[in-house]
């Protein structure tokens, strides 16, 4: 058994719209009905929870009530996306009742192309993993830049990934490995793997795709709705 935890927290700086872009129609369906939809009802999964922003608590209220009619619950997001997750945790644990080892399988609400087999394969890696992620190999060659001005090193690119979600693991563990993170190193933490990596975790990789898109910007959607719209699954 495992939860789902969506963050959904975000305020979609990088889209420029005044709607964070969870709450933006693709295809006639909010990306984050859409993205609820791919976890609710699968296999393994016995709940959803999504962490939004608090001004945005009530619409997720409303888009829970019209879309699913069990299972999907709303909690308050945090400051940053490692707040979310905790956010969400103690939602599972203190107002569902959850225990602490459950397995929760985070992933970003701007993610809608997840597929069964990742969570599926999300799932199985816990009897082996503390962790797992979704990740893809490199196409383009990756550098590194210090200043964003000059590059300092061409990693071999066959050993590069760019990292998606699902994100799985023991919410209690999430717990504690966090609260090992100094304050002000919190900043460079933008996923939960870096946070058990810190600690000496052994981080696990299971497939990602390369259409598992994290909707960033405008043009992300224009490619969503045109992979929509060629899987005939409106
Ligand atoms: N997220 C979250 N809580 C936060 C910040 C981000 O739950 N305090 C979530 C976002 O809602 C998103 C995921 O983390 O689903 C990935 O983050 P990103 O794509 O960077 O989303 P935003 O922070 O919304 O976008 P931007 O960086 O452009 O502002």
């Amino acid at each position: 058994m495992a939860i789902a935890g969506i963050v959904a927290g975000g305020t979609g700086s990088r889209m420029g719209n005044t709607v964070p872009k969870q709450f933006l129609p693709l295809c006639g369906r909010p990306v984050i009905v859409r993205t609820i939809e791919k976890f609710i009802g699968r296999e393994g999964i016995d709940a959803v929870i999504v962490g939004v922003n608090p001004d945005w608590y009530d619409h997720m209220q409303s888009l829970i009530s019209e879309y699913f009619p069990a299972g999907v619950y709303a909690a308050r997001g945090g400051a940053d996306r490692s707040d979310t997750i905790v956010n969400i945790i103690r939602y599972a644990i203190d107002d569902l009742g959850y225990d602490q080892d459950e397995i929760l399988l985070t992933h970003d609400a701007v993610r809608p192309f997840v597929t069964e087999k990742m969570i599926s394969d999300s799932i199985d890696a816990m009897s082996h993993c503390e962790i797992c992620t979704a990740a893809v190999g490199a196409t383009d060659t990756m550098l590194i830049s210090e200043d964003g001005q000059t590059a300092s090193g061409f990693p071999l690119r066959s050993t590069m990934y760019r990292v998606q979600t699902p994100q799985t693991f023991r919410m209690g563990r999430f717990l504690s490995m966090l609260s090992a993170v100094p304050q002000d190193r919190r900043g460079e933490i933008t996923d939960a793997c870096s946070v058990f990596h810190r600690q000496g975790v052994r981080v696990c990789i299971i497939g990602g795709s390369e259409s598992n898109i994290k909707l960033t910007f405008p043009a992300d959607f224009a490619a969503a709705e045109g992979f929509i719209r060629a899987s005939g699954k409106e």
